[in-house]
């Protein structure tokens, strides 16, 4: 309903990642909601189509192609969605890698990248991001991207990298949240448990690999990329205007268990 508590209609928001799985579904989701959104990735030609995809059912979009470990991406992304929308109410701080190895055979190099993406990009585009809101007044919201191994040690594959990542994002959003409370400034994260992407194909190839996986879920099936869209939409709402500095877990139930 327009101008209920859920509405989040009107709203300009970043979102990166956004050239492939969750990312482009939250980008479309909001979109879809009435806001306008940045969408952000390398890969010119996914963005390009995702963009088309959004323009096509009538949403306002704004495509910036950035490799997001680039410092200079964050600025671009945050002028951007000013200069497009004439504000910036939320940031969806969605991009990220994995890599898949023993820790005592960790690449350190691919450590570090993974650090880098999934811990280090992210807050620096949240601190631009925040600067820009602090400046203007108008608070807002984060949504940072962690994971149901940013709770737990992961099973099978090693992943030292991807879990040391999200765990730290666990607590950045705490502590950002804590920080930015005072400027109307709301953090917090979603952590999926098993979504079918490009980053977890590997993971589940292999005979009896998708299977156990699914085993682990009390649901007993994946989410659905869509599954994601309602609570990212509700925690940019009006509806979850208490809501900060919580990390919520979108799994089946794989936290619980
Ligand atoms: N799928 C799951 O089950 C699951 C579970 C828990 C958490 N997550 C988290 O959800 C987020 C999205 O993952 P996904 O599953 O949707 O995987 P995905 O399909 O591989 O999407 C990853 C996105 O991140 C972008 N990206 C990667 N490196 C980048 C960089 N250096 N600069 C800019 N963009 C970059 C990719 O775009 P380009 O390649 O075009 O740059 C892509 O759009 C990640 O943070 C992931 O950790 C996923």
């Amino acid at each position: 309903m327009r101008g209920g508590r859920f509405d989040v209609g009107g709203q300009a928001v970043i979102v990166t990642g956004a050239s492939s799985g969750l990312g482009r579904i939250m980008a479309g989701g909001f979109a879809g909601a009435g806001c306008g959104v940045v969408i952000s990735a390398r890969r010119e030609d996914e963005l390009a189509a995702v963009a088309d995809e959004i323009a096509g059912a009538g949403g306002h979009v704004a495509v910036e192609a950035h490799d997001v470990s680039d410092p200079a991406s964050a600025e671009a992304l945050v002028a951007r969605c000013r200069t497009e929308f004439g504000r910036l109410d939320g940031v969806v701080l969605n991009a990220g890698i994995a890599t898949a190895m023993p820790a005592e055979d960790e690449d350190m190099d691919a450590f570090v990248r993974v650090v880098d993406v999934n811990l280090n990009a992210q807050m620096r585009l949240a601190s631009v991001a925040a600067r820009a809101m602090i400046d203007a007044g108008s608070g807002g919201w984060m949504l940072l991207m962690s994971s149901i191994l940013g709770k737990r040690a992961g099973t099978g594959a090693g992943v030292a990298a991807y879990v040391a990542s999200k765990g730290a994002v666990e607590m950045l959003t705490r502590e950002l949240a804590r920080q930015w409370a005072p400027h109307g400034i709301r953090v917090n994260a979603l952590a999926p448990g098993y979504f079918p992407t490009a980053m977890n194909a590997t993971m589940v190839s292999g005979p009896g690999r998708l299977e156990a996986m699914i085993a682990k879920i009390p649901m007993g099936r994946a989410g659905q990329p869509e599954e994601l869209v309602g609570p990212a939409l509700f925690l940019a709402s009006p509806a979850a205007a208490y809501v900060t500095g919580t990390s919520l877990a979108l799994d089946g139930g794989m936290d619980a268990w």
